[in-house]
């Protein structure tokens, strides 16, 4: 006798299939977790718009890359990344700009506006401005020939700053191996990404203010070979007198400043780091650990490559758990 409303066996295991698909389904959907294909279906081709942006920026002035590639990190160390970094001061909001390790020296504002502006033309209204930095970082990154890696996205923008988050957590140059490595642990990240991370300062520069004190301070006590150090010393010195020029720059890898590569451990091996910090890593009585991590991303390429990749990622999902909002306009909230 046929019993066409009977479910045999294998219909059975069929449907059990589909609910475990539909349960994983929902769970690949977290909104708080971020993934790769986030705007596959709404604007597959911000990516495209970023990077074209990005080469034009970079290709007019490459320090516009290490700017673009700063302000992701001092995005994602305050609130999370979350494009707070890039709210400007209005009547109602306290924005990050005038913190310390912000003012005069963040920039790359106008090249985020430029690419928001051709973002909203494209898929208006989709893509978050903390996206938006998080994918021209590693544009940056690989238009100066560093290593391309996906951009988990899929973040949202912050309705508020803090000030005084980007004043305490955001890492200076005059501050110890100790106290910066546990800065890092606050975040969620180790001494190893720390120590690839800062890696970054293979492109870009500093400002006389902030490494006077080091050449002028302990330079000649690290710097090995005075034969190569001491003229690179003095022009230091030229360009960054003890009295003023505060806002004077050079670079942190001054063998290749604008590439993306692993010169930048060179500088700290021969004892000649611009930052008092970056020198630390190598120098330090207590950077056992991260000394030999500079000596291995100096003798290695790849493997710092793979490290800052994996690093960067590490970093970018740092998210604040507030949630958010898609912003018209990076520097200010939507009305
Ligand atoms: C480890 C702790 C860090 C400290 C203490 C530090 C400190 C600094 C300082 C003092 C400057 C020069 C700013 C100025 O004088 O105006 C600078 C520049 C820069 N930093 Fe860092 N930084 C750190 C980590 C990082 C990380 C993790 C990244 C990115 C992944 C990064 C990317 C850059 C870039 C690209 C520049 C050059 C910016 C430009 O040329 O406009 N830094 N950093
Ligand atoms: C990103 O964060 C989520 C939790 O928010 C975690 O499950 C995931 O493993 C993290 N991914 C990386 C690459 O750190």
């Amino acid at each position: 006798m046929a019993c066409y409303l009977c479910f045999s066996k294998p219909v059975l295991l069929f449907s059990a299939l589909v609910l475990w698909a539909f349960s994983t389904l929902l769970e690949a959907q977290d909104p708080s977790q971020l993934s790769s294909d986030y705007y596959l279906k709404t604007c597959p081709i911000a990516e495209q718009i970023v990077r074209k942006q990005m080469e034009y920026a970079v290709q007019a002035d490459p320090r516009n890359a290490a700017a673009i590639l700063r302000l992701h990190f001092h995005d994602c160390f305050v609130q999370g990344c979350d494009g707070s970094v890039l709210l400007d001061d209005t009547v109602t909001l306290i924005g990050e700009k005038k913190a310390e390790q912000n003012v005069k020296s963040l920039k790359g504002f106008d090249i985020v506006d430029k690419i928001k502006t051709n973002l909203e033309a494209g898929c208006p209204g989709i893509v978050t401005c903390a996206d938006l930095l998080a994918i021209a970082a590693r544009d940056a990154v690989v238009l100066l020939g560093g290593p391309y890696w996906d951009v988990p996205v899929g973040r949202k923008d912050s309705k508020t700053a803090s000030l005084d988050q980007a004043n305490t957590d955001i890492p200076t140059p005059q501050q110890g191996l100790v106290t910066i490595i546990s800065k890092f642990l606050a975040k969620g990240l180790s001494a190893t990404d720390m120590v690839a991370l800062a890696g970054a300062h293979t492109i870009g520069v500093s400002r006389c203010a902030s490494f006077r004190d080091r050449i002028y301070g302990d330079f000649e006590l690290t710097a090995k070979d005075e034969a190569s150090s001491l003229p690179y010393l003095s022009k230091l010195k030229e360009d960054c007198p003890l009295d003023g020029g505060d806002d004077n720059v050079s670079p942190m890898d001054h063998f290749t400043p604008n590439l993306f590569d692993n010169a930048f451990f060179e500088t700290l091996l021969k004892g000649t780091g611009l930052l008092n910090s970056d020198q630390e890593m190598y120098s330090s009585l207590v950077g056992f650990e991260t000394s030999s991590l500079v000596e291995k991303y100096w003798a290695d390429p790849v493997a710092f490559f793979n490290q800052f990749s994996d690093s960067m990622v590490k970093m970018g999902n740092i998210t604040n758990p507030e949630g958010g909002e898609v912003r018209k306009n990076c520097r200010f909230v939507n009305t």
